[in-house]
């Protein structure tokens, strides 16, 4: 059977890379750098790559893909793409970056002044339901423990700390 081709990228032409560069990351194995000093406000790079119907991506993301991201009701991004650096965009409690979503782009938008060199982040934003499965390693002061919207922070930090006395319980 013939393989089904991949619909076109959302945005190839708009993609540019300058402002970042790509390598190892103290938060999780690749992650994505600011090569220049960005200003809070300022775009620094699309999320890109092939549109997936919504039958796709749940597909996708039953593989494995961690790098489907959320367009609209209809369609989602494949970002697991070479030509889409900000893929590797890893997630903070405290990130510098959140994504910015007009139902046909997504964009990495600078929500602080950062310096180059700094590593971007954004909030993955999971929700009650998934954000148990992904603890974070993002290294912030303010870290609850998990990948986790800010909305339930608190429940996080709650939930945390059961962790703790249960494990405290167990070794005692
Ligand atoms: C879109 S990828 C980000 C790029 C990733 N570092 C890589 O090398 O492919 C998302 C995955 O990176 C990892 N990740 C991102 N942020 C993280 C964090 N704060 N703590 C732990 N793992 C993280 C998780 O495995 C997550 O599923
Ligand atoms: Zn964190």
């Amino acid at each position: 059977m013939a393989k089904k081709k991949l619909k076109p990228m959302t945005t190839e032409t708009s993609v540019d890379a300058s402002r970042v560069e790509v390598r190892k990351s103290g938060i999780h194995d690749t992650g994505c750098f600011a090569a220049c000093d960005i200003r809070k406000g300022e775009r620094v790079i699309e999320y890109v790559g092939p549109l997936l119907s919504k039958a796709e991506s749940l597909n996708q993301c039953e593989s494995g893909n961690v790098y489907v991201f959320t367009l609209n009701d209809k369609h989602d991004i494949n970002g697991n793409v070479e030509w889409n650096p900000a893929r590797f965009i890893n997630h903070s409690c405290e990130p510098n970056c959140e994504s910015e979503n007009d139902d046909e782009h997504i964009w990495i938008l600078a929500i602080k002044d950062i310096k180059a060199g700094e590593e971007l982040t954004y909030n993955y934003g999971f929700d009650l339901e998934e954000y148990k499965d992904y603890p974070c390693n993002c290294g912030a002061a303010s870290c609850v423990g998990y990948m986790v919207a800010v909305e339930y922070f608190d429940h996080a930090r709650k939930y945390r700390e059961l962790q703790r006395q249960t494990a405290a319980e167990v070794t005692a």
